[in-house]
């Protein structure tokens, strides 16, 4: 490596490799990044991407709140194109109603009819009259509009537990009290199940300027009150610390595992300052961008830091950390009230927002919430409001680039880079993120620090093939540029096409300050050779080709479970290969999901009959009821030969595979502990709806068919879903609405499914 370049990798990855026993040789290209798309072990929770929006400035009056009478087009007072563009980036949980304010607000004074609410003084936030307009209905009206979680404050700094008692009562209630009934006097009839309550808000400060000691006592007590109802269990999120004070971390984690204490989460912020010399959002040279984006990475060091004491007292990792107000922090805007937080946003916030959720990404086995502050004109919003105008902020779009992580499993990575140099001080020039979602894409989201030089990555993708890549990029002319509401599309995302696909990878050119999220079709890296074929003939000279796959771990002295796969009619033949094309459970070979679920693979392979005539070449009823008895007997051979858990063998498959499935279990019922056909046919099993209804109404069952399945009819599986029903059982049923005959495509990738199918057992 040459002397201006530094080895940067990114801890966390390191960590993973180190916990996973996989070693990274040093590279010497200049910027290389290592991805391991098959060992992915901890899911990126989608509230990372989560918002705050408080009593503040014009973030909720003017920026939600217009009132039903106003001009700009809302629903119930809410403004519809603020609604509209929430919802595209797909904010997953709202905080409300601070902040500082939270800690002066008394819910009481903002429910009932609008013109009997008595007014306050909005004391924090330049002393305004706050009229109490937009109070709790109007709040979780937003999230209904919305379709997000709420996250609700309540005020520990100067109000009651009585006062917070009732407020989780009045929301969350279903049955007769004196709060429920008066929910219900205020229009809205069933609670709404509001899962997140924040106790309190900064209460070493703005919320009490509390000693830790006492804010731990105090915890104590109000949890208490946040009562869980029917339907309705709170996740109880306690202040936590500024930044990087652990004492205040340390003295609450003392008290996370104390008896009849539930803290689920803990409410970390952190803001990153303007820069050196910044004189507003806009107004600011280069040696601000590397002093806010220094402050913006250096999230990794606190999260590091105060996960280090979660663990020592939760390893366990149960106590979420939430990084519940962040972003970055300007002068406000010229002529703008001071206490109202004004600020605009250019590229340089782009930049923070990115290099911020990329760090939580790589966090994501303790942080599951981040909230941005604060969505609409206040400090890094998303959404500029001017009267009936509205623009998008870059950060706006970084939201929507980065919406592809929410849910998806983070990719463990190294990253090797040069450095960003400025003046005599450095950063690393790169900041990357990558995961892998339900529908196997990787999306590896990257940006590039240095305003001057472009950089050169080499990215290498282990354990999956590099399929099709797209790319969108997120950059400006300038590192001042921003959208005005004259000029609303100065910074914009647009395709990207500066990569190349290399054998096992890809290669890129990152322009000067952008953000690039790629998108990669991935295949998992298991192919047909991985099977052991063979080939059994029946005691009756049936004779049937199989693919096994046993586990890379086996041990004779451990049992494992079996799967057994039943291909779909293009599968069919003698070919031993066939019945192993597309994205099948044949992938639960892969080594993430063997870690996880070790077991045995089976994949026979029914014959075609030799018949032209297409309608002929499958076997009919009486001749699949042989195969499947002949694949029975390899079932029985098998269980001779290795260790297999003969409580835990499933059975699965599609299309006619699907039928087989049915087939399989009519034939040795107590032989599987569960079945999953897909999108299955009601060709040759010969039965009725009602009979099957009869025969396995009791018998685990998950069914899938798509809705709009044009080879199979979903009434197929609707039909028998009633008649199980009719008799009494309760079959697992998944219907994808707009989906055509692919639904094996979404259904083996469901995570749910896996453990599910994996936990059942004959055993009683
Ligand atoms: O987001 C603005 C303020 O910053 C919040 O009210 C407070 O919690 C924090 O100090």
């Amino acid at each position: 490596m040459s002397n201006n370049k530094l080895l940067n990798v990114m801890f966390i990855s390191m960590l993973t490799f180190f916990l996973l026993g996989v070693s990274v040789e040093p590279a010497c290209a200049q910027n290389k990044l290592v991805i391991q798309a098959d060992l992915g072990r901890e899911t990126i929770d989608k509230n990372i991407y989560g918002h705050f929006s408080e009593h503040l400035g014009r973030c909720i009056y003017e920026g939600y709140w217009v009132g039903e009478d106003s001009p700009i087009p809302n629903t119930r007072g809410i403004r519809n194109d603020v609604v509209k563009a929430l919802k595209k980036i797909k904010v997953p949980v709202l905080r409300w109603p601070g902040g500082c304010f939270a800690d002066e607000y008394h819910w009481k004074d903002g429910i009932g009819p609008r013109e009997e609410r008595p007014s306050m003084i909005n004391t924090h936030w330049g002393g305004v009259t706050e009229n109490n307009h937009f109070g709790t209905h109007e709040f979780l009206d937003l999230c209904e509009q919305i379709g997000c979680e709420p996250f609700i404050t309540g005020n520990v700094g100067s109000g009651t537990v009585q006062e917070l008692s009732e407020w989780v009562e009045y929301v969350n209630f279903d049955g007769v009290s004196p709060m429920a009934n008066l929910r219900r006097k205020n229009g809205r009839e069933e609670p709404w199940r509001v899962k997140y309550w924040g106790v309190g808000n900064e209460n070493w400060g703005c919320g009490g300027q509390m000693r830790p000691e006492y804010y731990a006592d105090l915890y104590r007590r109000f949890q208490t009150y946040v009562r869980s109802y029917p339907g309705a269990r709170p996740f109880k999120v306690a202040c936590g610390p500024y930044g990087e004070d652990t004492e205040w971390m340390e003295e609450l984690m003392k008290s996370a595992e104390a008896e009849g204490v539930q803290m689920d989460g803990i409410d970390l912020h952190y803001y990153s300052w303007s820069g050196k010399n910044s004189k507003s959002a806009t107004r600011f040279e280069e040696i601000d961008w590397f002093h806010l984006l220094r402050d913006a990475a250096r999230l990794n060091e606190i999260l590091k830091k105060q996960s280090n004491i979660m663990d020592k007292y939760d390893p366990e990792k149960r106590v979420a950390l939430i990084v519940g107000e962040w972003g970055a922090w300007h002068e406000v805007e010229q002529g703008t009230k001071p206490g109202f937080l004004y600020q605009q946003n250019s590229l340089r916030d782009a930049l923070v927002a990115s290099v911020s959720l990329n760090i939580m990404n790589q966090h994501c086995d303790r942080v599951r919430m981040g909230n941005i502050a604060q969505t609409v004109n206040v400090l890094q919003a998303m959404i500029l409001t001017d009267g009936p105008k509205m623009i998008l902020t870059p950060s706006y779009h970084v939201f929507d680039l980065f919406k592809v992580h929410q849910d998806a499993t983070l990719l463990p990575i190294t990253l090797e880079c040069e450095d960003y140099r400025f003046d005599k001080e450095e950063m690393p020039g790169l900041n990357v993120s990558a995961s892998r979602d339900k529908s196997g894409k990787i999306h590896i989201s990257i940006c590039n620090l240095n305003p001057n030089e472009e950089a050169e990555l080499s990215c290498e993708i282990r354990g999956a093939r590099t399929g099709k890549i797209s790319a969108q990029i997120l950059t400006a002319p300038e590192i001042t540029s921003h959208n005005t509401f004259d000029d609303p599309e100065v910074v914009k995302p647009s395709n990207f096409s500066e990569y190349r696909k290399t054998e096992n990878g890809f290669k890129t050119t990152l322009p000067a300050k952008s953000i690039v999220v790629l998108e990669i079709e991935g295949f998992d890296r298991i192919d047909v050779d991985d099977y052991e074929a063979r080939v059994y003939t029946s005691s009756k000279g049936d004779t049937i080709p199989y693919r096994l796959f046993v586990p890379r771990s086996y041990d004779r002295d451990k049992k494992y479970p079996l799967v057994l796969f039943h291909h779909g009619a293009g599968g069919s033949g003698n070919d031993n290969k066939r019945q192993f094309e597309g994205p099948l459970p044949r992938k639960w070979a892969g080594p993430e999901r063997q870690a996880k679920n070790p077991c045995f693979i089976i994949l026979p392979q029914i014959p075609r009959n030799r018949s032209r005539d297409r309608e002929n070449r499958f076997p009919q009823t009486e001749v699949m009821c042989k195969h499947i008895q002949t694949i029975h007997e390899i079932l029985d051979n098998l269980e001779e030969e290795f260790s297999i858990d003969t409580n835990r063998e499933y059975v699965t498959g599609f299309s006619m595979g699907g039928e087989c499935t049915w087939m399989s279990i009519n034939e040795q019922p107590e032989r599987f502990a569960a079945a999953v056909p897909i999108c299955a046919g009601d060709k040759f099993i010969g039965m009725e709806p009602s009979e099957m209804g009869q025969k396995f109404a009791h018998f685990p069952l998950w069914i899938f068919h798509g809705d709009a399945d044009e080879v199979i009819s979903v009434d197929v599986s609707r039909r028998l879903v009633k008649a199980l029903r009719h008799a009494g059982g309760a079959p697992k049923y998944t219907e994808y609405p707009g989906v055509d005959h692919g639904s094996w495509e979404l259904a083996y990738r469901e995570r749910e499914l896996i453990e599910w199918l994996f936990a059942q057992s004959r055993e009683p």
